[in-house]
């Protein structure tokens, strides 16, 4: 399994923690950068993880900023991705098992409910259900067509 992770300099810590314990997990890490604390723009970032995803070298893509917020805005203008921002194991398992989630965003400055290797495990470990939410992803993706966004 190959991940690709990016964030800016807001989300920079967070990113070298998460890849570290997808490293240990055994997945194989695509860093988009950044690569220091120096300020940076999240959608730079926000963008080279999720071209990463829809052209499919990578099996998920995961991104940090300082909410979480801008990034996760960024990535969701590529057409195909459905990235999430998650602040729970909850949050992240529906993420993956309703709306078919291919990207996780995580947020460095807030609070979050649950530990970020916690949240990104429930994601791992979620498999998406399928049935009626498939229909709705179809929605989506009509949602993309129609407004070319
Ligand atoms: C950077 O200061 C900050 O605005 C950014 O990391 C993020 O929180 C934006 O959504």
């Amino acid at each position: 399994m190959k991940v690709a992770i990016g964030s800016d300099h807001a989300g920079f810590k967070l990113k070298e923690q998460i890849k570290a314990f997808l490293i240990q997990k055994g997945f194989e890490i695509l860093d988009k950068g950044c690569f220091s604390e120096q300020s940076c723009d999240y959608p730079d970032f926000g963008e080279a993880v999720a071209l990463e995803v829809v052209n499919n070298n990578c099996d998920f893509g995961c991104i940090i900023c300082g909410t979480g917020i801008g990034i996760s805005i960024s990535a969701n203008k590529i057409p195909g991705i459905r990235a999430a921002l998650c602040t729970s194991k909850e949050m992240a398992h529906f993420a993956k098992a309703h709306n078919n989630a291919n990207v996780i965003a995580l947020g460095a400055r807030i609070k979050l409910q649950d530990s970020p290797e916690e949240i990104i495990e429930a994601f791992i470990n979620s498999n998406f259900e399928g049935g009626r939410h498939e229909r709705r992803i179809e929605k989506i993706n009509k949602l993309e067509e129609k407004y070319k966004c």
